[in-house]
């Protein structure tokens, strides 16, 4: 794959906070890598989850992950490859928008029923095992939606410890008419004389609801179940496993061999050089370029993890005036992006030269991101980032790409930060842009207007702190508008800018809605931004959700 330095297309991005960053640093030499999981240990048990296109599929993982079982999805139509890999000790099938009566259905792989393993399947996934194993599925007039109690008819390993009647959420056209031979029907609902079915022997189970989801207060143990009753885990996915897994692992892959990795001060590249740090010592050198764009304290906050809590080898490039610079006049939002991705480049390149030989690239690349990728809609692995608005390092450096956290969600990342020693301060952080406060201020960049939004960004976000908000809100920050407006102040006509309070509630920051946040506390963060911060005489709560709206201003 060809990196190159500006695509035409450009697309924001919806994920962590230092994939901006690891866009900048797009390589494409690393093919053979993917897939090889070189960070995972393989004899890990893994539960798979068939991917029939649900909505919750990266639930139902991190549910399973939560429960001390690593667990991965695939494609409904992938090859077995991930047998050999990886020690797989079950198959959970998604749910999906399809009726197994539609053309071209997806359907199971034969070679997943051959392998002999547990099969859970959930809704859509569950009439998948019915109607390939010779049951009957039939599409009814009425959906079943939203609560429904459902009744045990006999006991069963799958409801080992839950109650006779229980509350599940249910959402589904088709229900199955008749079992397949061998299975029994262990509860029902109303609607459904089969809201679930097992085959105890073969260890196949169908679930006409989703237990993945918090409505369904049961649903937990019903993975947990299935995933110690009856796929027999051993519970190893556990932070601390992860750590001195990928610590061996990144020693042994590695040797004696050189590593860069590019800080963003975000929680994922910090991970990212905490662990390598610790299999690799000093053959690991950080390099943070300050762009100038950063908020009031960031700088120093980052430089002081890395030279006093992980004591890495910390390249610090100032470049402050050189992306100031190339932003000169740079009013379109895009165009921002594309100006400081590529004067990124230009300058880590500088920066690598010096260190002599490298082989590898380091990457905080998330599990999500990796999903992302691979799925059918943006097309083969790595494709997301030659999407993104900025190419990437010139295949002569010739490095090879390590990416411990590839197959990490974020709150696991967090957790094994913990474990490797990184305070709470440093790692529940909420999201920052990779354009930073360019894109938090419409129009031009000047060195007077970074000033403004620095100052009363501090404000919002230290306000928010006192009131035991910030890890509850999903981001919560200042945006310096390019409007002014009339004021009075001590007497005086003032003519001065607007600053936005932007603070938003979401779960992935794909959809967002805007935090109810008290009056008294919006009062008093309008207050101390007009009385402490010069050039600023009005403060707005800007009340958009996501969409139509979106996080960031620009
Ligand atoms: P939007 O504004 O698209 O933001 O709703 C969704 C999430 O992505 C972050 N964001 C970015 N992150 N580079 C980044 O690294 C970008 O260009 C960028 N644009 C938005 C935003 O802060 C939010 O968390």
């Amino acid at each position: 794959m060809k990196s190159n330095k500006f695509n035409n297309k450009s697309f924001r991005l919806s994920t962590s906070d230092d994939i901006e960053l690891s866009t900048y640093l797009e390589i494409a030499k690393s093919d053979s890598l993917i897939g090889s999981k070189p960070e995972i240990d393989s004899k890990n048990q893994t539960i798979v989850i068939l991917d029939f296109g649900s909505q919750y599929s990266r639930l139902i993982a991190r549910r399973v992950r939560e429960l001390n079982t690593y667990c991965e999805i695939i494609n409904f139509d992938s090859n077995p490859s991930i047998l050999k890999e990886q020690n797989v000790i079950g198959f959970i099938f998604s749910g999906g928008p399809s009726s197994v009566y539609d053309k071209n259905a997806p359907l199971a792989p034969t070679w997943v029923y051959e392998s002999n393993k547990p099969i859970l399947g959930i809704c859509y996934g569950m009439q998948v095992l019915s109607h390939q194993l010779g049951g009957k599925v039939i599409s009814e007039q009425k959906r079943e939606y939203g609560h429904t109690i459902i009744h045990k008819n006999m006991s069963s390993k799958i409801l080992s410890g839950i109650d006779d009647n229980f509350s599940v959420w249910m959402s589904h056209g088709d229900r199955i008419e008749s079992k397949p031979l061998g299975f029994q029907s262990i509860a029902f609902s109303a609607n459904s004389p089969e809201s679930i079915i097992a085959d105890e022997e073969k260890k196949y189970y169908g679930l006409q609801f989703h237990p993945e989801v918090v409505h369904t207060p049961s649903g937990v143990k019903i993975l947990d179940n299935f995933i110690y009753e009856i796929c027999d885990s051993t519970g190893s996915w556990t932070s601390k496993n992860f750590v001195s897994h990928s610590i061996q692992n990144i020693k042994k892959r590695v040797g004696n061999n050189k590593v860069i990795c590019a800080l963003s001060g975000g929680v994922d590249s910090t991970v990212t050089a905490a662990l390598i740090h610790k299999a690799i010592g000093d053959n690991l050198t950080c390099i943070f370029v300050d762009n100038g764009l950063m908020r009031k304290g960031e700088v120093e906050r980052i430089k002081e993890i890395f030279t006093k809590d992980i004591r890495a080898n910390l390249i610090f490039y100032d470049g402050k005036n050189r992306f100031l610079h190339s932003l000169k006049k740079v009013i379109d939002p895009e165009k921002k992006r594309k100006v400081i991705g590529a004067e990124f480049i230009n300058i880590f390149e500088e920066v690598a030269k010096d260190i002599g030989k490298v082989a590898y690239l380091a990457q905080g690349t998330l599990y999500p991101d990796v999903i992302e990728s691979s799925s059918k809609e943006t097309g083969s692995a790595h494709k997301i980032k030659t999407h993104h608005n900025v190419g990437g390092l010139p295949e002569k450096m010739d490095l090879k790409l390590i990416e411990p956290l590839r197959y990490l969600f974020k709150d696991e990342v967090r957790h094994a930060g913990i474990e490797l020693g990184l305070s709470k301060k440093n790692i529940y952080r909420q999201p920052f842009p990779g354009p930073g406060l360019a894109i938090r201020i419409i129009g031009e960049i000047t060195d007077k207007k970074l000033e403004i939004l620095r100052e009363a960004d501090w404000i919002v976000v230290n306000e928010i702190k006192s009131a035991g908000l910030y890890e509850k809100v999903w981001q919560s920050f200042a945006v310096l508008t390019n409007t002014q407006t009339v004021g009075v102040m001590g007497d005086k006509r003032t003519y001065q800018y607007v600053i936005a309070i932007r603070s938003v509630d979401s779960n992935d920051a794909m959809t967002a809605d805007w935090s109810k946040l008290p009056y008294d506390l919006l009062g008093k963060i309008s207050n101390r931004i007009v009385n402490e911060v010069n050039n600023v005489n009005r403060v707005v709560y800007d009340i958009t959700s996501k969409p139509p709206g979106t996080i960031e201003w620009e």
